[in-house]
């Protein structure tokens, strides 16, 4: 297999300290976090600015890795499910996804609204959303 190791570009502060703290999805929160990207990474952030629309994608330090399947949420009455049809934190290599608002941004400093990563979390990468790529049936 090809070398697979990631490399985490920056970390998150949050208001979530423990898994109770945090909402299921970023979108149901207000609060904001902040991203601070290493300086050897501080380059790749040209071209983002405040107000952009942004995935985050963050790797899940505190998620259990050995799950495969699993219930919604914990949530029993629910079926079960493989981790591939949920957005669970547990999975085997947990990279999370959040869509969130860029509020701002100061040199390796991003603030950002609606993100739900506990405080520490490692950051793995960034990329733009973009209305032509990422909107389901669409040209
Ligand atoms: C359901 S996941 C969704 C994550 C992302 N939006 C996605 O869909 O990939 C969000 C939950 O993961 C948990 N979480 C956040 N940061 C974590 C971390 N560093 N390690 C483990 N679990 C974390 C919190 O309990 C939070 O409510």
């Amino acid at each position: 297999m090809p070398d697979t190791r990631i490399v985490p570009v920056g970390v998150v502060s949050s208001p979530f300290k423990e898994r109770g703290d945090a909402p299921r999805q970023g979108r149901l929160t207000d609060e904001l976090s902040k991203i601070t990207i290493f300086p050897e990474f501080a380059d790749a952030l040209l071209g983002l600015s405040a107000g952009d629309d942004i995935f985050i994608f963050c790797w899940f330090d505190r998620a259990d890795r050995s799950i495969l399947q699993t219930h919604i949420g914990g949530d029993e009455s629910r079926p079960i499910k493989g981790v591939f049809a949920l957005r669970s934190p547990v999975r085997p290599n947990p990279i999370s996804l959040t869509l969130v608002k860029l509020v701002q941004i100061e040199r390796n400093i991003l603030t950002v609204k609606g993100l739900e990563a506990l405080d520490g979390t490692p950051v793995v990468d960034i990329k733009p959303y973009s209305e032509q790529f990422d909107i389901p049936g669409k040209e």
